[in-house]
């Protein structure tokens, strides 16, 4: 009787109070998102360590006026993370919503248009800091649960974890999960921090590359030195470093760390012809960046290089003199910030090892060298043959009137391997982003097109997978 009913139940909701209920609400969900905005919640500066104190506390109260029961701020060794969850039968599939309200820091603030922190809207996009990543794309999650509830027509459990230090390496949210195992339990774990092909060309990303940060210290003479008196007698540590890094790739752009390539996963002719057949326009891309030539890994196409194949990048480097004018000087000490991206099934700790001891080998004599290893994350692929798949491929056919391609990403979201290693629960990455909207970089935006089409999908997404998890049962 009660498998009738529950039957009866899912399949009767048509989610159309619940898009009503979006469209009477546009105007305050951007208000709200807005005021999100507003709070610069950079996990990185800890004189920043009160607003994103001030972001939880936000969501929590977002959560609750949602209809969220047991919203908590869960204190960590750094940021919090908030939980949130709404049972309403236990009989019924869960899904775990995971987000992030930390964001990068806005530098260099003097390439922004519009002050970072102060969201303004133009030509249909809300420019700030933190509007796609993640803080836009969590916050769909937050209003298409609210309309759900509002409207009686949530069709499933839900769980939120949204923490404030993805941005960082996610450094304190595994233990969380360790430890609260049981009360995260989930049979699928929804993610929108990813990005989609074009507004009309939606997608679903089906693997993210894993991730190796290193910082390198490099020493020469034990102190700064004149460059005319002593220049030419002893090793510069800035122009060591220069030498090193170039020893990293060969002429072919191949990563020349030994070991590096031993596990990765090679793709097979078939998986790489159906990766060719996504739309990618090169001419457009190199437009788009004001590039003559794309350059990387020789025998690789730029679709393949950029998300399947692993990379090796400096992020920063510095030392010696670097302000107005000149001076001549022999620094003593030169740093760079080194990061790879790892794709199955190599692994980050291996890596940074391999890293280590070849970038050591490389110094010359004279140099002293000194690696750290910041954060690391693991590549994941995620299925596609899953309920959760066609759940998430139904839904965005049924807003945006055409089927997603699957494509993988080529960014990291280290925890997505950790909830499948720690938790059994696969993710998907159904992520409304573009890659033009310059996360992490100036101008960063979101175009509401995009903010309200992910309110509108995430609900069919839950109706989905709550029908076609019955089916399954039934079967
Ligand atoms: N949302 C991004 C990851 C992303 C962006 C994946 C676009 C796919 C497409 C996330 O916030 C991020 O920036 N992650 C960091 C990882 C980290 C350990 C700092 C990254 O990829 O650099
Ligand atoms: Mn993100
Ligand atoms: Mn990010």
């Amino acid at each position: 009787m009660r498998r009738k009913k529950l039957i009866l139940r899912s399949y009767e909701l048509t989610m159309q109070q619940t898009q009503a209920y979006i469209k009477a609400n546009r105007q305050r969900f951007l208000d709200e998102l807005l005021d999100l905005i507003r709070i610069p919640s950079i996990s990185t500066h800890p004189e920043h360590d009160n607003d994103v104190r001030r972001a939880a506390e936000f969501l929590q109260e977002s959560l609750k006026a949602a209809g969220a029961d047991k919203v908590e701020i869960c204190s960590t060794e750094r940021h919090p993370i908030v939980y949130a969850e709404k049972i309403i039968d236990p009989k019924l599939p869960t899904v775990l919503v995971y987000g992030h309200y930390d964001v990068q820091p806005p530098d260099p603030i003097e390439l922004w248009d519009s002050p970072p922190f102060e969201p303004t809207i133009k030509n249909g996009k809300i420019f700030a800091r933190g509007a796609c990543d993640d803080k836009g794309q969590l916050f769909m999650h937050i209003k298409a649960f609210e309309a759900m509830m509002q409207t009686k027509e949530l069709p499933c459990n839900v769980k939120f974890v949204i923490e404030g230090e993805e941005e960082i390496g996610s450094e304190n949210l595994p233990q969380f999960i360790k430890e609260n195992t049981e009360r995260l339990s989930a049979d699928v774990v929804l993610i929108s921090d990813t990005s989609m092909i074009a507004n009309d060309m939606p997608s679903i990303t089906v693997g993210l590359r894993g991730i190796c940060y290193m910082q390198v210290e490099v020493t020469g003479p034990n102190r700064d030195l004149h460059s005319g008196t002593y220049g030419g007698g002893v090793m510069n540590p800035i122009n060591a470093l220069c030498e090193m890094i170039a020893k990293l790739k060969d002429d072919k752009n191949r990563i020349t760390i030994p070991g590096f390539y031993d596990k990765v996963v090679e793709l097979s002719a078939a998986e790489r012809a159906a990766l060719a057949e996504s739309p990618f326009d090169l001419e457009a891309y190199k437009a788009d960046l004001g590039i003559e030539e794309v350059a990387g890994e020789e025998g690789y196409t730029t679709l393949e290089r950029i998300s399947v194949r692993p990379t090796l990048d400096v992020n920063g480097i510095w030392g010696g003199y670097t302000g107005q004018g000149a001076k001549t000087v022999i620094a003593s000490k030169a740093f760079a910030k080194i990061s790879m991206r790892l794709v199955p099934n190599q692994n980050s700790e291996e890596i940074s090892k391999l890293f280590t001891n070849y970038l050591t080998s490389l110094a010359p004599k004279g140099i002293k060298v000194h690696v750290k290893n910041y954060h690391g994350g693991e590549p994941v692929v995620t299925p596609t043959n899953s309920i959760a798949y066609k759940a998430a491929e139904m839904a965005m056919e049924q807003t945006f009137g055409r089927k997603p391609i699957a494509q993988r990403g080529g960014g990291s979201i280290p925890i997505v391997q950790l909830f499948k290693s720690i938790m059994g629960v696969n993710s998907i990455l159904m992520g409304f982003g573009l890659d033009d909207d310059a996360i992490h970089s100036p101008n960063e935006s979101f175009g509401l097109f995009n903010f309200y089409k992910g309110i509108e999908t995430i609900p069919y997404f839950y109706k989905n997978f709550a029908e076609l998890s019955e089916r399954a049962k039934n079967l």
